[in-house]
């Protein structure tokens, strides 16, 4: 990655000086038993492998970039293990100057001479809070419309939402791992495996890979519940397992985000052929319409039609697929919206709200499940997003009366009651199918095409371990 150039495109365009913040360790219980660090995604846009606890400073009147480290003590070298000296530092990121970042205050006020300091909020909140002190601005990370000033946000939005061929070609070289990964806890799943150990499995392949998984694995066989971390349950034959797991290289930051589900005890019931055939041609369909200039949103509706239609075959809805989705019926069973942005962030930018992501005024749909749609910009090449469409047979949205009355003519309610009943009466749950993809000059890159996804292939590598 070439971190100097990309710097000096963003001090060349910024007006006001800019505090960058990496964050630092984060305390899981007491205060120095800490989560894994992860710095700030922005702060990995700019800088190789930036220490927890450093920041940066931008000054768009000189041009140059100051990086503020920790002071370098003996205690630190003792427990943690002694860091690079301040120059060597210097060389390695060719950065015009480093100083302590205990000094950080007096040193940014005294370089901004009283121009106004922008910065952003970041996940740390002791940083976020520092930040705040030095600038006046009232960040907050947890609202995306205070997460920085909005034309600094859309400046830095603009550098890392289209992504250059370096980036790219990390995200590619993190596919074979997420790629083991998934084709390990196929090989695992048999009945009366629990789903904590095929997330062993699935978080030692990253390890091996030398990745980290870039974020908190969701395999289920209670795939209906979208972001589901709980693996208590264990795998009885006519589960299927939902795996939605990626790979984080664990210097760059960039990540995977990819889906795929399969049933134990080797192949699917006619009814989950059905489904997964099905939320794999919408896949593929939308996969097929990528283009520069294709809208998001309008992916979206033609792969919300494509299941609607399969739906209508299936006899899950009743209907043509324009009216069924122009009603959000098919909300019943495709409940979110279709992908979004991945780079550095598994949502990538996502903190940065809907500004960046519902641009040109744009706004989200009222309609149930089409108000999570995370994105509706236009495609460009070197935009990286996921395609992920799914189905699912959630109790509380097919018992819930408000929907019965609203889709009391295009569901067919007594048929999604059977798929609650199915498999002993644990339900069917839910398929997703998930890839990352690049828009190219003339369609798609399929990034993780190389995961299995063929229904009989997934089923000829299911329990092989
Ligand atoms: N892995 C979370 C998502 O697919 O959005
Ligand atoms: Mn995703
Ligand atoms: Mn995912």
């Amino acid at each position: 990655m070439d971190f100097a150039s990309r710097r000096k495109r963003f001090v060349s365009q910024i007006d006001a000086p800019v505090l960058l913040m990496a964050g630092g360790f984060l305390s899981r219980n007491y205060p120095a038993n800490t989560f894994p660090y992860r710095a700030d995604s922005t702060f990995l846009y700019f800088f190789e492998r930036p220490e927890p606890g450093s920041a940066a400073f931008f000054d768009p009147a000189s041009g140059k970039v100051t990086l503020f480290l920790a002071e370098r003590t003996v205690a630190d070298a003792l427990w943690h293990g002694a860091l690079e000296p301040f120059e060597a530092v210097k060389a390695r990121q060719q950065i015009d100057a480093v100083l302590p970042v205990e000094e950080l205050e007096q040193h940014v006020t005294a370089f901004a001479n009283g121009r106004q300091i922008r910065s952003l909020a970041v996940a740390d909140w002791k940083a976020t809070k520092r930040a705040r002190a030095i600038t006046g601005e009232g960040l907050d990370f947890d609202d995306p419309e205070k997460s920085g000033d909005g034309p600094l946000r859309e400046l830095i939005a603009r550098l890392r939402l289209h992504k250059g061929a370096d980036e790219l070609a990390e995200i590619r070289r993190l596919v074979p791992v997420t790629r083991e990964a998934h084709l390990a806890a196929m090989a695992h799943s048999k009945p009366g495996v629990s789903e904590q150990f095929l997330a062993g499995q699935v978080e030692g392949a990253f390890g091996r890979g030398a990745c980290v998984p870039a974020y908190g694995t969701i395999l289920s066989v209670r795939g209906e519940v979208l972001h589901n971390h709980d693996h208590r349950n264990v795998l009885q034959k006519g589960d299927i397992v939902l795996l939605d797991a990626g790979a984080e290289g664990i210097d760059s930051g960039y990540c995977n985000d990819v889906t795929r589900d399969w049933p134990v005890g080797g192949a699917f019931s006619p009814e989950g052929r059905d489904i997964y055939d099905l939320v794999l041609a919408s896949e593929l369909d939308a996969i097929s319409a990528v283009k520069p200039g294709m809208r998001y949103r309008d992916l979206h509706l033609r792969a919300s039609r494509v299941l609607a239609d399969g739906l209508v075959r299936i006899g899950l809805l009743k209907g043509n697929a324009d009216g069924l989705v122009e009603s959000g019926a098919h909300a019943v069973f495709f409940p979110h919206g279709l992908g979004h942005q991945l780079g550095l962030d598994v949502h990538d930018l996502e903190t940065f709200g809907d500004r960046i992501h519902y641009p040109n005024g744009r706004t989200r749909s009222k309609q149930f499940g089409t108000q999570y749609l995370r994105m509706d910009l236009d495609l460009a090449e070197g935009m990286v997003f996921t395609i992920e469409p799914g189905l699912y047979f959630v109790p509380q949205i097919i018992n819930d009366p408000k929907f019965r009355e609203q889709f009391a003519t295009q569901v067919n309610w007594a048929l999604a009651e059977k798929f609650l009943a199915m498999n002993g009466g644990r339900g069917f749950g839910g398929i997703r199918i998930e890839d990352d993809i690049a828009c190219t000059a003339t369609g798609a890159e399929v990034l993780t095409h190389s995961i299995p996804k063929v229904r009989s292939e997934i089923e000829a590598l299911v329990g092989t371990a």
